[in-house]
């Protein structure tokens, strides 16, 4: 008799996998549950047109406990006008996570990429002409630098105490191969800009958690090369598929490297952002054993590490076959699963809610790269982390058997048509 209640359970939940989100509702925990009972900060990053449409809010409420605006945190929207502030996009999607008992990650105080015109008029581009680069002495941008970490900082912290938990100070600051990536900031100001603003976060906010938020892996990451420019990721192109160890991979040791100089001289660091963003065709991926390396020597700093915007590209203009949608799965329950498996992890952010508001679409590098499809459908890639969160936090305390989960998370993984 019990095992025939578990398997109709087991029928009902694997037919579930093809529901739409809406019609899964109330069946089973949504992925908020689970995070909420593992003290997990799940996150999705979103824009304000997502939080204003009613199903991608019904989605991010249901699944999430932390929001990331995508962009309304970033230099050039917060700070158009070196004496105007506008915060009026972010303080939205902060206000919606106030009011929805959720956290936010702030994304991100200084980077070289969306840059207001005032700042830096080649957008990013690296390449900042001796006429540009003589706009700003080393002083005067520090100057600048100070005045927009405290300015932002301090009106959150003011404005909704205790809303914003983590921010990534400092974006991207290395190229593949382990050089300092030559924005603005490293140009005029040099290597200790890193520092400095650290320093100006600690000081605006003593409680908030200070990131640096980097490309982990490697090598292979579309998301830089989509955000371009950069000449070491094509040289890295060829580079050996399997690495286990921080050492092995440039990037990963230079921000190792300025970790530990930072812990050891007390520059106020909580912790190490790495992205996640990858793309199916790609050998070169984190395998686990990247993770454990990765949780290994942040821990023995005493730093906490956070998986801060995975995503999983599938070919752009391509509907992809169940094969790939199960490659793309796995991938995302390996990276989840290194989380939830490492001591000093607490955090998982996907950089979307759905296919359909990816800011790949209008791109056309990739697409198809998130947990649910533009109908609301979840994917077997959410199927994958519900399984690994289910397993993690609640297959002792909760009445879904296991056996039934099982079954879903064992045929997400498989080709379904
Ligand atoms: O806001 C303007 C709008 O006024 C204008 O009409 C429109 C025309 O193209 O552009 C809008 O700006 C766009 C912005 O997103 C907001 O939608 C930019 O063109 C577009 O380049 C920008 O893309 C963002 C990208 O960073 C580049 O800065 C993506 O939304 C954002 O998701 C992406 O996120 C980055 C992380 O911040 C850092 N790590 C990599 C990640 C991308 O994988």
């Amino acid at each position: 008799m019990r095992q025939l209640v578990q398997g109709l359970i087991a029928i009902l939940l694997l037919s579930l996998s093809s529901l739409s989100y809406a019609q899964c509702d109330g069946l089973i925990p949504d992925l908020r549950e689970l995070a909420d009972e593992g003290d997990m900060n799940l996150g999705f990053a979103v824009n304000n047109s997502d939080i204003n449409n009613p199903d991608l809010l019904a989605i991010l409420l249901a699944n999430g406990n932390m929001v990331v605006p995508a962009n309304a945190l970033k230099f050039g929207p917060i700070h158009p006008e070196r004496d105007v502030y506008n915060f009026s996009s972010a303080d939205q999607i902060v206000a919606l996570a106030q009011a929805n008992s959720m956290t936010v990650r702030g994304h991100t105080l200084v980077w070289h990429l969306q840059a207001p015109a005032w700042l830096d008029p080649t957008s990013g581009w690296l390449d900042l002409t001796p006429q540009w680069r003589e706009r700003w002495t080393r002083d005067e941008l520090i100057e600048v630098m100070r005045d927009h970490i405290h300015t932002v900082v301090t009106h959150y912290r003011e404005n909704f105490p205790g809303v914003i938990t983590q921010w990534d100070v400092v974006n991207e600051a290395f190229r593949a191969d382990g050089s300092r990536r030559p924005t603005i900031w490293q140009q005029v100001i040099g290597d200790d800009y890193i520092e400095l603003a650290l320093r100006f976060a600690r000081e605006a906010d003593p409680d908030v958690k200070l990131y640096l938020n980097e490309f982990y892996d490697s090598s292979v990451s579309l998301g830089e090369f989509a955000l371009g420019r950069d000449p070491t990721y094509e040289n890295s192109l060829g580079a050996s598929a399997v690495r286990s160890d921080c050492s092995d991979v440039p990037r990963c040791a230079a921000v190792r490297a300025l970790a530990t100089d930072f812990v050891q001289r007390g520059v106020p660091i909580d912790g190490i952002g790495f992205m996640g963003h990858h793309f199916i065709f790609n050998d070169d991926w984190p395998f686990p054993a990247d993770y454990e390396s990765l949780a290994g020597w942040t821990k023995s700093l005493g730093l906490s590490w956070a998986l801060t915007e995975v995503d999983v590209g599938l070919r752009a203009n391509v509907v992809g076959t169940p094969e790939q949608e199960r490659d793309q799965g796995l991938r995302f329950r390996k990276m989840v699963r290194a989380c939830t498996r490492a001591e000093n992890c607490d955090t998982v952010v996907f950089w979307a809610l759905t296919d359909a508001v990816h800011w790949q679409r209008d791109q056309g590098f990739w697409d198809g790269a998130t947990l649910i499809r533009d109908n609301g459908e979840p994917k077997p890639a959410y199927w994958n982390v519900y399984g690994t969160l289910y397993r993690a936090f609640l297959s002792s305390t909760t009445s879904v058997p296991d056996q039934g989960l099982s079954a879903i998370y064992n045929e997400a993984s498989k080709p379904t048509k």
